[in-house]
Parts: C-alpha cells; structure tokens; sequence
C-alpha cells in the first residue's frame, strides 16, 4: 500500500491498537476479535519474539485488515517485519538506518519523535507523520500543539497512555492522525483468552471516535 493511502486509511480509523502478543497461536482469535469490534487495525510490537509470526497469520486470516509491525527498533526487525507482511513500520524512536530502510522498501513508516530535533529528522526523510511517544508523559497534547507550530507539514499519533477516557481530547486536534493504544487489547486480556472483552472493548472505542467524525 502506497503511503498516501496508507495515512488516509489510518486517518479514517482513528485508532490503532497496540498489540503485544507473548504467543503467535492468539494471532488469528485477536484479528477476528478485533475485526468483529469493526477495528480490522493491529500494530503488533517486536517486545516478544511472536511479532513476526503473527503478522504473518493476521494478514493470511484477514486480508482485509491494515497489520503493522510495532516497537521496532533495528533493520533485522524491519526484515523480518517487511517479509511477514507488514504493511508500516512503527518505532518508539528515529532510527536512520530503520527509516533508510523503510523507504528503500516502500514501506510506511512512523518512527516515534518527543523533540523539535527528531521531528526535523523525520522532516529530512519528507515522512508527512510522527509517532509522539510516549505521549502522556511527554506532555500530551498541550506538547503536541506546541511541536507542531514550527512544522504546520507535520501531524503526529501520538501513543502511550492514550485510552477512552482521553482520546477525545487528542482527536479534536487536526494535528493527530490517530492514536495508538493498548487498552482494548491489554496483554491480561490476551493471556486470559479473553477475545470477547477484547471486541466488546474495541467497539466501544470505535463507537466513541465515530461520534466524533459524525458530529
Ligand atoms: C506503544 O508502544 O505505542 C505504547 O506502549 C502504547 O502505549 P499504551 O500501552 O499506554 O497504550
């Protein structure tokens, strides 16, 4: 997928859920249970070494579903992201050679940023958005709006500590693309087998940001 049509489709969700899976046997039950929240969107993070094979598994169950590779923070990650079928790159920082990498494959990327000068280094690369991690701790929105001032080309997903009770905020700024999240899909519910939590979790979160691009 072209980066346009890539930003667009992540735009019009809102939402990506940030995924941490200790055993790729839970990949298909998570893509369906996230499907059937109407959020068919996973970034599943390198942190366990399930990343890749879940990947893999998410994209052959679910072609329909936008599956990216999270946490990634080297080029072997990257290779090994790109060959299950990821369709971006999320990184917690900015990586040249990851980033380097990304273009030279097409593949979208959003490497995480907090100051004016990882931002500018993303600028050098023409990427159009930042991850902003981890957000609650550097400061929020209120950092968001103030990062955004000296660069109007820039918009940002911000990620960490994002939840139902605060999205709202990050989405009535027309600097956030979306926001990454784990708290419909925490590890406790993904461990426990809890699919059912995890999709009643997802609809709600889809219901709440809905309302937003209705109202
Ligand atoms: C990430 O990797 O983007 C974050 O860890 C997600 O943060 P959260 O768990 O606070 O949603």
């Amino acid at each position: 997928m072209n980066y346009t049509s890539l930003l667009e489709q992540v735009e019009a969700k809102k939402i990506v859920p940030v995924v941490k899976l200790d055993r790729a046997s839970d990949a298909r039950a998570l893509g369906e249970a996230l499907c059937a929240g109407g959020l068919p969107v996973a970034e599943v993070t390198f942190r366990t070494d399930a990343a890749e094979e879940s990947i893999r598994i998410m994209k052959r169950e679910f072609p329909e579903m936008m599956v990216g590779a999270g946490t990634v923070v080297n080029v072997e990650q990257a290779e090994r992201a790109l060959a299950a079928g990821a369709s971006f790159l999320v990184s917690p920082g900015i990586s040249r050679s990851v980033v380097e990498f990304a273009l030279d494959h097409k593949l979208p990327i959003f490497p995480g940023t907090c100051t004016p000068s990882e931002v500018m280094t993303a600028m050098e690369y023409e990427l159009l958005v930042v991850k902003f991690f981890p957000a609650a701790q550097y400061g929020g929105l209120n950092t968001i709006k103030a990062l955004a001032a000296p660069f109007p080309s820039v918009r940002f997903m911000p990620t960490g500590g994002i939840n139902a009770s605060n999205i709202m905020e990050y989405l009535a700024s027309d600097k956030i693309i979306a926001c990454g999240g784990s708290w419909m899909v925490k590890d406790s519910l993904i461990n426990a087998g809890d699919f059912e939590e995890i999709t009643r979790l997802t609809a709600e979160a889809v219901a709440l940001v809905s309302e937003k691009r209705e109202g």
